[in-house]
Formats: C-alpha cells, sequence, structure tokens
C-alpha cells in the first residue's frame, strides 16, 4: 500500500486544542425536560451525516482486548519490523483513562520501517463529501512522546485531509482535526501514528474519540455581538450573608483554577463559597483502598482560606465517579458498611476544623440517590442503565441513614444536604427525597438540606414550577435548608434552533431567566433556611455540558470564554439587589484619619505625577471628595502615610470608593487600593483585588488584610492606583478597620 499520495485539498484547518483533564461522566443526570417543538411545515432537508465513532471512548470492551467492538483496527506491528503493544486497559478516570474506565493504551518496543508501522486506526467512518467535519481524541503520554493524527480518505489512496502532530505533555490533551471533505468522499478513516524514537517504551493512552459535522457558518462570519450592558461589580457585596458559590477544578486537575490568574480574579470579585468540582468526589479522595489523596483538595482549601471563602463539600457517598476498586468491592453487606463510613469518616474528619477557621461547612453526604420515578437507584425498578448503584445494591436503603450518621459523628458542625438532579421539576423524585428527610427526623437522623443541583435549560422548568419545588421543601418541619448546588443553564435546548452563537436576544432571555430564578429562590426560601446558590463552573468553556451528554457547544454559565460578565451575571446581580437587604455595616473603630476627606485634602498627597484636587461636585458621602488626574504610570494616584497603622497578626477591612471622572468614557479600568512597606525590604502588598471601574457608578474597593510583617516598618503607603496607566478618577471614604 501505498501511505504517501498525499490529495491537496486545499482548504485543510487544523486546529489543536491543548486542554487539560476535564473528566466526564456518561451516565448522571437524566436530561431535563425539553420544551415541545413545533414541525415545520416544509420537510427539512436531508441531514448530512454525522460521521459517528462506534465505542470512542472504548467503554464496550474488556481489559487486554486487541479487537475493539466498532470498526477499530490495532495494528501493533506493520512492516515486519516495527514492535509493540496496543489493547484496552482498565484504570480510574482521570489516571489512565480521560472518561469512564477503559482507555487505548500503545506501548512502542521497536520502530518499523515506516512512520505508519505502529497505527490505530478507525476505519470507513461515514460522511456526507463537501462538508467539514471534526474529530477529536483524548491523548495522555509521558512528556515528550508525541503522534501524528491523521484523517484520511479510505484504502488505498489514504488522501491526507487533516494531519496533526502532537507532542505529548504528561496530561490529559484533546486533539482536534477538523477536515475539510470533497464532494465525492463519503467515508474517511481516523489514523494515529506512534513510530517515533521519542516513544520507545513508554505508554501513550488514548481515549473519548468521536467525530461531528461542523455547523455551515464558518467561525469568521460570526457577527461581533453587542450584549446588554452589565454593570454589577460584584455579587458577593450584594448579599453579604448569602452563599454565592461556584464550582471549579483545582489542583493538579486539568483547567485548575490555580494556574489561572484571569478566574481567580473572577472568584475573588464574586464568590464567597467554591464547590470541587470533581476532586473532592470518591475516585479522587481514595483512589486506592485505604490510600487518601488530599493533596488538591488541601490547595483548593488554602486557596479558599486565603481570600475567605468557604466550601461546600462534594461528595461522600454517589454511585458515580466512585474509583474502579470501590465499584468492585467485595464483601457481606457489613463489610460494604464499613468501608462506606470509613470512607466518609476519614475524609470528613480531615477537612473538619473548628469555629472561625472553618472552611469546609456543609457536604453533601449522598448523591442521586432516586430514579425519576421516585424509588431508589439500584432498585431496578426501571430499564434505565443508569439504574444502579453499588451502595443501595450491597446495602439497602439503610446506606442513606448511615451516611448521614458518620458524617455528623466525623464533622458535627457542618451542614449536611442531600443533593440531587431534576429535583427542581420532577415531582415524583422530590415526594421520595422529602419521604426520606421526614423519615429521617423521625428517626432521630441527621439531615441539614435539601440540594437542588439545577441543571436546566433556558425556561425550563418554568418559574412557577420552580417555585412550587422550592416552596415544598421550605415547608418541611422541623425546617430544613434549601440549596441551589449546580446551577446552569443549556442555552441549546434540543430540538430548537440550534445556536452557533449567542445572539444578544438568547443572552437576554438567559439574563431574564437567571434574574426569575435569584428572585424566586430569595422571595421563597426565607433567610434562615438559604443555604444559597452555587454556579456549576467560571466561563462557559469550561462547563461540563460542552461534552455532556455529548460534544456541544454551551453558554450556561455567568462569564464568557474571554471572562467578562454576561448578562446573565447582571441578572443574578439585579435579583440580589432588589431582595435582599443589606443592613447597615456594625459601627467599628475606624483607623483613618480624613478617609472621607471632609476634611479637605489634609495629609493625603499624589504620588508619582498625578495630581490631585479636592473635590465638592462630586461625593460618595458627605460633600468631598478627591479628584486624582494626569497619571502617566499604573503606579500613580493619591497615598498617604500611614506607618505604625498595622500591627502584626491583626486582620484588617480595607475599603475606599472610586468612581470614573469621565462618565463618557469606555474604558474601563482596574483599581485597586496597595500597600507600600518598607522594613528590610520594600514590599507592595494588594489590600483589594483588582475592581474593573466602569463610567457612571461609584465602586467600592473593597478587601481584607492580615498584617503578616513582623520586622519594624521604615515607610508603610496606603495608595490607590490603577492598571489603566491614563484614569483619571474621584476617590471617597477610605477607610481601614480591625476585624475584632
Ligand atoms: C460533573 C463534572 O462537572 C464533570 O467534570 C465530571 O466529568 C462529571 O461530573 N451532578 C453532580 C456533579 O453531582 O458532580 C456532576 O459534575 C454533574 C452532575
Amino acid at each position: 500500500m501505498n501511505k504517501s499520495i498525499f490529495r491537496n485539498t486545499g482548504l485543510v484547518t487544523l486546529v489543536s486544542l491543548l486542554m487539560a483533564c476535564g473528566g466526564d461522566n456518561k451516565d448522571t443526570p437524566v436530561p431535563e425536560p425539553i420544551p415541545e417543538v413545533v414541525a415545520p411545515d416544509t420537510p427539512a432537508p436531508e441531514a448530512p451525516i454525522a460521521a459517528e465513532i462506534a465505542n470512542g471512548g472504548f467503554e464496550e470492551d474488556t481489559t487486554g482486548q486487541t479487537t475493539p467492538v466498532g470498526n477499530w483496527v490495532f495494528r501493533p506491528d506493520q512492516e515486519s519490523s516495527a514492535t509493540s503493544t496496543i489493547e484496552i486497559i482498565e484504570s480510574q478516570e482521570g489516571v489512565n483513562t480521560y472518561k469512564g474506565t477503559k482507555a487505548a493504551e500503545v506501548i512502542v518496543n521497536t520502530l518499523g520501517d515506516n512512520p505508519w508501522g505502529i497505527e490505530i486506526a478507525y476505519e470507513d467512518i461515514p460522511i456526507t463529501g463537501g462538508k467539514n467535519y471534526e474529530f477529536s481524541v483524548w491523548a495522555k503520554g509521558e512528556e515528550g512522546t508525541s503522534a501524528d493524527f491523521w484523517i484520511q480518505t479510505p484504502a488505498p489512496d489514504y488522501g491526507q485531509l487533516s494531519l496533526v502532530k502532537e507532542t505529548l505533555t504528561g496530561e490529559w490533551q484533546k486533539i482536534t482535526l477538523t477536515a475539510a471533505t470533497a464532494e465525492a468522499d463519503s467515508l474517511v478513516r481516523l489514523a494515529i501514528h506512534f513510530s517515533k524514537e521519542e516513544n520507545i517504551n513508554k505508554s501513550i493512552y488514548l481515549d473519548e474519540f468521536s467525530g461531528f459535522i461542523l455547523d455551515d457558518v464558518p467561525a469568521e462570519e460570526i457577527p461581533d455581538v453587542q450584549y446588554s450592558e452589565v454593570t454589577a461589580q460584584s455579587l458577593k457585596a450584594l448579599a453579604p450573608n448569602f452563599n454565592i458559590g461556584v464550582a471549579v477544578p483545582a489542583g493538579g486537575f486539568g483547567n485548575s483554577i490555580i494556574d489561572r490568574p484571569e478566574i481567580k480574579t473572577i472568584i475573588e470579585q464574586h464568590f464567597n463559597q467554591l464547590s470541587a468540582e470533581n476532586i473532592m468526589k470518591p475516585t479522587y479522595l481514595q483512589p486506592t483502598q485505604g490510600e487518601f489523596f488530599y493533596d488538591d483538595s488541601d490547595e483548593l482549601v488554602n486557596y479558599a482560606k486565603d481570600n475567605s471563602l468557604t466550601i461546600h463539600g462534594h461528595v461522600f457517598v454517589w454511585h458515580s465517579q466512585i474509583a474502579p476498586w470501590m465499584q468492585s468491592f467485595q464483601g457481606d453487606k457489613a463489610a460494604w458498611i464499613t468501608m462506606m463510613e470509613n470512607h466518609i469518616t476519614q475524609v470528613a474528619t480531615h477537612f473538619e476544623e473548628e469555629g472561625d477557621n472553618d472552611t469546609v461547612v456543609s457536604w453533601d453526604v449522598v448523591n442521586e440517590a432516586f430514579m425519576e420515578n421516585g424509588k431508589y437507584r439500584g432498585e431496578k425498578t426501571t430499564n434505565d442503565s443508569a439504574d444502579e448503584s453499588v451502595w443501595f445494591e450491597n446495602i439497602g436503603a439503610e446506606f442513606l441513614p448511615l451516611s448521614y450518621k458518620a458524617a455528623r459523628a466525623a464533622d458535627p458542625d457542618a451542614d449536611l444536604y442531600y443533593n440531587d438532579y431534576n429535583l427542581i421539576w420532577n415531582a415524583d423524585k422530590l415526594d421520595a427525597v422529602i419521604n426520606m428527610v421526614n423519615d429521617f427526623q423521625t428517626n432521630g437522623v441527621p439531615i441539614d438540606g435539601i440540594g437542588f443541583q439545577s441543571h436546566i435549560s433556558l425556561n425550563s422548568p418554568d418559574i412557577s414550577t420552580i417555585q412550587a419545588h422550592l416552596q415544598k421543601v421550605v415547608d418541611i418541619r422541623p425546617k430544613i435548608k434549601v440549596k441551589i448546588t449546580e446551577l446552569d443553564v443549556r442555552m441549546n435546548n434540543e430540538g430548537g434552533i440550534p445556536l452557533t452563537y449567542l445572539t444578544s436576544e438568547r443572552a437576554d432571555e438567559q439574563k431574564q431567566y437567571y434574574y426569575d430564578i435569584v428572585k424566586t429562590y430569595l422571595e421563597t426560601v426565607p433567610e434562615d433556611q438559604r443555604g444559597g446558590i452555587t454556579i456549576w463552573g467560571v466561563i462557559d468553556e469550561d462547563s461540563w455540558l460542552q461534552n455532556w451528554p455529548e460534544p456541544t457547544t454551551e453558554w450556561p454559565l455567568l462569564f464568557f470564554n474571554d471572562f467578562t460578565a454576561k448578562p446573565a451575571l447582571q441578572g443574578f446581580a439585579n435579583a440580589l439587589k432588589e431582595l435582599i437587604e443589606v443592613a447597615e455595616p456594625a459601627p467599628s473603630s475606624e483607623l483613618l484619619i480624613n478617609g472621607d476627606f471632609e476634611a479637605g485634602l489634609d495629609s493625603w498627597q499624589a504620588r508619582g505625577s498625578a495630581s490631585i484636587t479636592l473635590d465638592t461636585t462630586q461625593a460618595h458621602s458627605g460633600n468631598n471628595s478627591v479628584l486624582v488626574q494626569g497619571r502617566t504610570e499604573t503606579w500613580n494616584g493619591i497615598q498617604k502615610d500611614v506607618k505604625g497603622l498595622f500591627t502584626a497578626d491583626k486582620t484588617y477591612n480595607v475599603s475606599a470608593w472610586v468612581k470614573l471622572s469621565d462618565d463618557s468614557t469606555t474604558v474601563s479600568p482596574g483599581i485597586k487600593l496597595t500597600l507600600q512597606i518598607e522594613h528590610t525590604s520594600t514590599e507592595y502588598l494588594e489590600l483589594t483585588p483588582i475592581t474593573t471601574i466602569n463610567a457612571g457608578d461609584w465602586v467600592q474597593l473593597s478587601g481584607t488584610y492580615t498584617h503578616s510583617i513582623t520586622t519594624q516598618e521604615s515607610a508603610a503607603l496606603l495608595y490607590v492606583e490603577s492598571n489603566e496607566l491614563t484614569a483619571d478618577f474621584y476617590v471617597d471614604d477610605v477607610s481601614v478597620t480591625l476585624v475584632e
């Protein structure tokens, strides 16, 4: 065979996306109800063929298999002299499989005479000629190993449609190939070649192959959309005593927030609680029996502590995302109970902390124990393949109260939740959960709240359904808490007109829906029963819905991929603004003299080339503010000598109000309060996160600062600066108070 004939298709787009592992899971939850679709009058044109790859995740195969189900061909030793092992392996999700428990492993021994000596191929994928297709696969290989990923026409031509040569990094990475097919094409093959020096005696893992037709609208034609304005500066500032959470990947998990400053800025500006999207799940915390892995989750806890965030723990007991050893654990009922309780006890104890230091303040103890018909998952009352749970199957319904008792014993202070999907609209399921809670309460089993996951679609369920379902839980006596734990709002409803980009109209519909949900929650759930609202991810691109239940483009969250806030965030903020009464701050001892400029400029000074003038036309409070102008460097601004103000090991609330001088400007600078300290060295400490200011409004810079410098200071300057070199702004009400 001659593999060197390449066909020049004119346009071959190669896209190689380097993404780390996000994990995904196909068996939860059941999709939300879908709005009815009215059949079109004229028959739709014949749909192009989808480019399906069967068994793309190798989950249908058994370990050691070399002839996987589907059109797969493993060729470990073509061209006589090549030798290698290519077979299906089993591993824990996220380790040597990207998703599920199976993947293909390639171990290269000797290279053949040709680069295609060692090959994995999926043959004869049906496609519609003349259309653009995208294929993707997740790969992991030791750093420096590599592979060539091809889309070709079938034998004997092997025409080149797309080639990506990828060097692997040691992490799971997604390889994406885009292929423009010719009118005459009806089949393509996807092939990967491994005969390379750097691969000798190394393992490469491959998982989750998929292919689909790209929409006819090329990316360049997406118009530059003007979305409605977002002026909200901080969700959490609008609701100081209300949990506003977000789920994040962290630690060694792909896309970890720890390495993403833009994501951290968003979190610190808007949220006061975090959920671990994956790294506190059983498979992650106890990958091997008796061996607990806390490195990643501890990193998350420390980050939360440093930024005054709490954590909602997710999750002790779930049928999904449990390690293979747990899934196939052998033992009688008593042994299963011991194993389950041990996991809960160990994990809860690890994260338990006392008093103010307590960061993990609540837990999903059990997740998704019920089916849609209100029966236990694993009771097999349905034909649903998801009707399986090792917990119910090995322990019976008793696993539920036992879990909550173990959790309470290990962490007496944490709020214990039962968490599930579709509770927000499925009455059978919600009633079953409420019955369980009533039962617990009658029998003295601890439970503090119900978590509504709320993976929902735009306008489905409707608001009255949401209200009624929240109300049912509010009405439980004794009272328990109500928490929305995993909110995301899918925009590409199946059956609706698929979006190729988020239009301004749809974005506003999403804004309205978020507004309605938050408003309904706040109107329905009394303050003492509010567990809070958590969004399942920060930027749209990171949402699990991009891959679940199949690859798609989605816009479910509050932030665009460029880290700017979506109209949906404004919807959330508007509801908070309307419904949460922010109590007047308790009287506190102000440490800064004349921070409100009512006594004139006093000891305030210009910093750098800026000039400062007292202004009596603008004030956040009182009559005066200061106008800062003429800045030429980011660090220029207004400053005050604060030598001796801060005491070691004490914590302070620091705040200032700022407003842009030009109400018509389109510049949105980031502004912050900084402390310059001279002691053994010069340090510049950020006292408030950089806060973006839009024209028109007074905006608060606010932060908590713990003074950890113990050496004698020779100078200390508190100042307001901006990352925008020349921004002019007013400053008012600069304040520093001691946190008692
Ligand atoms: C999802 C995560 O978002 C994905 O990254 C992971 O691959 C699968 O799990 N219900 C839950 C969450 O309780 O834990 C799930 O999170 C989404 C459904």
